[in-house]
């Protein structure tokens, strides 16, 4: 069945619960989330939302850090947007019933994270994502121009490829006129038409063995934009979380956030040494990058699997005030935070690359536009600065409303788009065929493309990608479509955009770390 919609949005996380709101005065809007509405990353965000508030914080200093941590691959553009913008944004999400933290004096009580050289990350206690979360749903739920679509898969955009035309990354002109998509909970594929498409699809967490994202983070968006011949960049740099909770087959890996080293925890060995400083003069505030790397360094070189984050010289209640959730997580398991030193590890969780999109939140495929952490805005360069991306989203969101609606009314619907046809196809003969390419994939990235990388390490992953590849294409042929096998498919296509734009960059740069190039090019090339 045909479904016709002004706006199109993918995804619930952040980006696309914003854009659908701001875009609902202009049009009939369809949300599409591929589980239920509040399963995104943006839900388990903690640390908070970087935004200049008061003084001595200024414009100048968060564009300084920024561009610090992006080592030198930040688009200043999106940066002075971004950083200049988000004021604003902040103000839009206070009227929309998001409740930050304030002090006693009523002022938002301002954390601090790795990178930043102020307090500047507005929070609610240590689960802001989660109340970001509701707090639009509930907004969604009272507006009639929005519909919510839950449990509904996107599968592939649409183009002139599904009228025909073959469509190469030179093709001129390249447009969207909506999307397939599943709905899982009766297998029917829909065909959505849309004049305006947004991807707002979030991270790719789940192509590594190990993350903390959570399920549905498997890069479906850059897949897809990908498969539609539009422009992907910058996939090499995934960013590596300095730590998260040392608990073995735990999946997502829960969070331990930055913001509470910003509040003075102190990263040592297992024998209790400090290390940082060795590494680094800001130590464990140092950006993202770095500690990471250290942690990783460290680790090694004692065969530890683990390094320790220390809060116990801190007054135990204001911890537990400031950290309530990941107190009551830790205590949990047997650790009080406020007597002992919590295990923790690098683990995969964010990617700064993905989808290309200018100041306007335009992709390079005509009316498809991209926002949140599936796009690549150039803000975050080589390495996120923590607290980044949420503001990022929302700003980008915003802008792609802003350039949607002067163009919207001049769209037709594209009425010649054919049905989905899986003429020859049969349900897979076995799950394991599926199952255990997943886990092959997510293995493959987390031994050969982790933090610190080789050519060789990469080749060979890129190899054993390449069988996986073809038996999935050939699968995905004869095969009923499912949530399952598209997936795999798409966390293929992810994981080869990181190998080979990593094994394209001759240098070490930001999140980027490879021993044959130890070095960063002065310029890049
Ligand atoms: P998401 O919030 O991930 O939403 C993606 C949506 O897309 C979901 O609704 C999903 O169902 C839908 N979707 C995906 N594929 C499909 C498909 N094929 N069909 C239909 N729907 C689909 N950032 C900060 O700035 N501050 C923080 O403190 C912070 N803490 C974090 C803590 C954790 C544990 C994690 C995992 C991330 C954190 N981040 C933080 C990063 C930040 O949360 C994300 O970058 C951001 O929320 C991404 O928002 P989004 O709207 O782009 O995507
Ligand atoms: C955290 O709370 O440490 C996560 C912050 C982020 O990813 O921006």
């Amino acid at each position: 069945m045909t479904r016709k919609y002004d706006f199109l949005v993918i995804g619930s996380g952040l980006a696309g619960i914003s854009f659908a709101l701001k875009a609902a005065p202009y049009g009939k809007v369809a949300l599409l989330c591929k589980t239920t509405l509040d399963e995104s990353n943006t839900s388990y965000a903690q640390g908070g939302i970087a935004a200049v508030t008061y003084e001595p914080d200024n414009f100048e200093k968060h564009i300084e850090d920024t561009l610090i941590a992006g080592d030198g691959h930040c688009n200043l553009a999106a940066v002075e947007k971004v950083v200049k913008e988000a004021p604003a944004q902040i103000k839009e999400m206070l009227s929309w019933g998001v409740d930050f933290d304030k002090t006693d004096e009523g002022l938002f009580d301002l954390h601090r994270e790795g990178g930043h050289s102020e307090h500047r990350i507005l929070h609610h206690k240590d689960n802001t994502g989660y109340e970001i979360q509701q707090s639009l749903i509930r907004k969604i739920r009272n507006n009639p121009n929005i519909e919510v679509y839950e449990n509904y898969f996107a599968i592939e955009i649409l183009t002139q490829h599904h009228l025909g035309e073959v469509v190469t990354q030179h093709t001129p002109n390249i447009e969207c006129y909506g999307a397939y998509v599943l709905n899982q909970e009766t297998n029917h594929i829909h065909t959505f038409l849309s004049k305006i498409t947004v991807m707002a699809t979030g991270g790719i967490g789940n192509v590594y063995a190990t993350t903390t994202n959570p399920g549905i983070a498997t890069g479906d968006g850059i897949a897809m934009v990908h498969r539609a011949r539009g422009v992907i960049q910058d996939m090499e740099f995934v960013q590596f979380h300095p730590t998260g909770l040392y608990q073995p087959g735990q999946r997502p890996t829960y969070l331990i956030t930055e913001a509470i080293r910003g509040y003075g925890a102190i990263l040592r060995c297992k024998d209790g040494r400090e290390f940082m400083q060795k590494y680094d003069e800001r130590g464990s505030l140092a950006p993202r990058d770095i500690v990471a790397r250290a942690i990783d360094n460290e680790m090694k070189i004692r065969g530890h699997e683990f390094v320790y984050l220390d809060v116990t010289h801190k007054d135990p209640e204001e911890t537990k005030m400031h950290f309530p959730n990941i107190y009551k997580k830790c205590l949990e398991l047997g650790i009080d935070i406020t007597k002992d030193m919590i295990p923790v590890s690098p683990i995969q969780h964010y990617l700064c690359g993905g989808i290309v999109v200018d100041l306007n939140g335009r992709t390079s495929i005509n009316h498809l536009y991209a926002a949140g952490e599936c796009s690549c805005t150039g803000l975050h360069g080589a390495n996120r600065l923590a607290s980044n991306s949420l503001i990022e989203a929302i700003v980008y969101a915003d802008a792609a409303v802003k350039d949607a609606v002067t163009i919207v009314n001049d769209i037709k619907f594209n009425e010649f788009v054919p049905d989905w046809n899986d003429d020859g196809t049969k349900l897979p003969e076995e799950m394991v065929l599926i199952t255990q390419s997943f886990r092959e994939v997510e293995q493959i990235m987390n031994s050969y493309v982790g933090i610190v990388r080789s050519n060789l390490r990469l080749k060979r992953a890129m190899s054993r990608l390449e069988i996986l590849y073809r038996e999935t294409e050939d699968l995905f042929e004869r095969s009923v479509v499912s949530r399952e096998i598209c997936e795999l498919r798409n966390v293929i296509s992810v994981a080869y955009l990181i190998i080979k734009h990593a094994l394209r960059r001759k240098e070490s740069r930001g999140l980027h770390y490879t021993i044959d190039y130890p070095k960063r090019m002065r310029h890049e090339g």
